[in-house]
């Protein structure tokens, strides 16, 4: 079942898991002040369905994933409005990268500037031969400004993400697996069918477990180690506590497959 939340953004319910597709061909996905602030609507109410909806995947249409900010709406806006611009995309962006549930960026096609910000934010990036990756605002006499200056470096170290930046240069598919921005490389008509099959799988998995793995090593990478390793106890001690774990090890010695209840 599809829905439409923005005349740009369509979504589809699959269970646990929810699709959400950029929808703006004719601009080959890029985003504007409107579709940034439905975008970030859309997360936030997700973001309080944790126990309804686990993975998200989000991809785009045609040959653009998402070419970046609207530059055709640059042109007309004055210095507030392009301050207002960048201060709704990290607040989007923000958003998305700190969702509780799992995130998986099917990249269809252009992942330019925002586009590749935005495939950043989320926890896997799967691509296709016909994916092009870049930060190009170089070549516009501008820098990235949707976290490219920072998560990029976090990801690929911070060579590889200067040498990007610096020249502005679209890579493919097999680069971007190569460089460890993408997990996989998909055939231009395997790459939904193949994002969809790994959301399951993850939607499939022990719930609380499933959300705390994201979040405990986000919050350890934000954090030293010794702080990272204490915070890894308390969270296998507290899921130890739980039905889920408990069902888990009485499976496993049960010889069956565990019924898991998401507490
Ligand atoms: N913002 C607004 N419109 C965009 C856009 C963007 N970021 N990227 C592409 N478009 C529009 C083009 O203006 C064009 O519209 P038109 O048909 O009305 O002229 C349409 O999408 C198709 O793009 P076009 O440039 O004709 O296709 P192409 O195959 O020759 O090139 C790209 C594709 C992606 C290489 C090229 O469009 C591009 O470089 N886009 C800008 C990417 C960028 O700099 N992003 C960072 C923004 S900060």
């Amino acid at each position: 079942m599809e829905e439409r939340l923005h005349p740009n953004l369509v979504l589809e319910r699959k269970g646990a898991i929810e699709i959400l597709r950029v929808d703006r061909e004719d601009s080959l996905g890029a985003l504007n002040f409107e579709i940034m602030e439905a975008l970030g609507n859309y997360i936030q109410d997700l973001g309080a369905r944790k126990e309804d909806v686990r993975v998200l995947v989000v991809t785009g249409t045609g040959r653009g994933f998402v070419a970046g900010a609207d530059i055709v709406g640059y042109h007309k806006v004055g210095q507030t409005e392009f301050d207002n611009f960048q201060r709704r995309s990290r607040k989007t962006f923000d958003a998305i990268a700190n969702l509780p549930q799992l995130t998986i960026c099917a990249v269809n096609g252009y992942a330019l500037g925002g586009g590749l910000e935005l495939a950043l934010c989320c926890d896997f990036i799967f691509v296709n031969e016909k994916t092009k990756l870049g930060l190009p605002e170089i070549k516009l006499g501008l820098l990235p400004g949707g976290g490219g200056t920072q998560r990029l470096p976090r990801l690929v170290g911070p060579m590889r993400a200067k040498e990007l930046l610096a020249t502005g240069r679209m890579i493919k598919a097999e680069e971007a697996v190569q460089y460890g921005i993408a997990l996989e490389a998909c055939s231009p008509d395997g790459l939904m069918p193949r994002a969809i099959e790994f959301a399951e799988e993850l939607a499939g998995q022990a719930p609380v477990a499933l959300l705390e793995s994201k979040r405990v090593i986000d919050d350890g990478l934000d954090t030293a180690l010794s702080a990272g390793l204490t915070m890894e106890q308390r969270v296998l001690g507290a899921l130890y506590a739980t039905e889920d774990g408990k069902e888990g090890i009485a499976a496993f010695i049960e010889k069956r497959d565990p019924e898991f209840k998401g507490r």
